[in-house]
């Protein structure tokens, strides 16, 4: 079956309410310019869900004023051909920001301490406009299921306590990270990055592998690990945002690194900022 788009609020809840009588729905909210990343979240929702919704929607309330808002990469057409390969049936792009924000809009959820630090310290009211938008495609499409991927780990992590705290029955599923052959992790932003830039993005990955093999020989310090993560931005030249290891759980820092402890990080790359994390003992392969 060919994917539908939907342009108005009105008929995304429509449709949503007439696709949930036939089973359960799966939501995978997006910002479009989509890459196999995102297709790997609808490919996993449509294993699992009866009806896949996807929405495409650049939400400025999660931009702060200096960021990428303006210049965030837009392909509406290639998205509609790459949702519609992976599964998709329906795809929401609302067709104006009034159809999510409608004149007089002024209610926001603010979420906790779990969006404080790592993104949140650095992009400050960030996680406000995620929580808010996704509460919003929430409510429209009383999905069953909604699938964010783990390269955002901390908005996963948000996204989730926001659930169980404002009562949503949407499930939230995280989904594994998808990297380029050389490991750099899919990424709508990796679009960004010059000839001469793309190369030196894998110091992000590099960055993990270099924790993870000084967790494997025995460092347990948090900084120690921290500063083994920075040494490797810092010899491709990444201006640095954060390396911090916190808990895979609540993200706070921990005494001592444990298994239960990840690495994230954030750094600019020119004018681009990428964001990885990984755990401190690599997945059996
Ligand atoms: O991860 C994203 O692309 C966005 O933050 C989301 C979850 C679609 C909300 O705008």
């Amino acid at each position: 079956m060919s994917v539908a788009l939907i342009e108005t609020a009105r008929e995304f809840k429509d449709l949503c309410a007439e696709a949930r009588r036939d089973g359960p729905l799966g939501l995978v909210p997006t910002m479009g310019f989509l890459h196999v990343g995102h297709q790997s979240l609808i490919r996993f929702a449509a294993q699992r869900t009866s009806t896949v919704a996807v929405t495409i929607f650049v939400n400025p309330t999660q931009f702060g004023p200096n960021e990428d808002l303006a210049r965030y990469p837009r392909d509406l057409s290639g998205d509609l051909k790459k949702c519609e390969e992976a599964g998709a049936r329906y795809v929401f792009a609302p067709r104006n920001p009034e159809e999510i924000y409608p004149p007089g809009f002024q209610t926001y959820v603010d979420p906790g301490p779990l969006a404080a630090p790592l993104c949140g310290a650095h992009r400050p009211g960030h996680f406000r406009g995620v929580c808010t938008v996704v509460a919003k495609l929430f409510a429209m499409s009383r999905a069953e299921q909604a699938f964010f991927g783990e390269k955002d780990y901390q908005q996963l992590a948000v996204i989730r306590r926001m659930g169980r705290d404002l009562d949503f029955s949407t499930e939230v599923v995280g989904c594994p990270i998808v990297r380029e052959t050389d490991g750099l992790a899919m990424s709508s932003r990796n679009a960004y990055l010059t000839p001469d830039e793309r190369p030196r993005a894998t110091a992000l990955s590099l960055a993990i592998a270099a924790v993870q093999d000084g967790y494997a020989s025995g460092v347990r310090g948090v900084a120690s690990l921290e500063a083994l993560a920075r040494a490797q931005l810092e010899r491709a030249q990444l201006r640095l945002d954060y390396a911090e290891i916190r808990t895979a759980q609540d993200l706070a820092v921990p005494g001592e690194a444990n298994r239960e402890s990840r690495i994230f990080l954030a750094a600019f790359l020119g004018k681009t900022r990428l964001i990885d994390n990984g755990p401190l003992v690599r997945a059996e392969s």
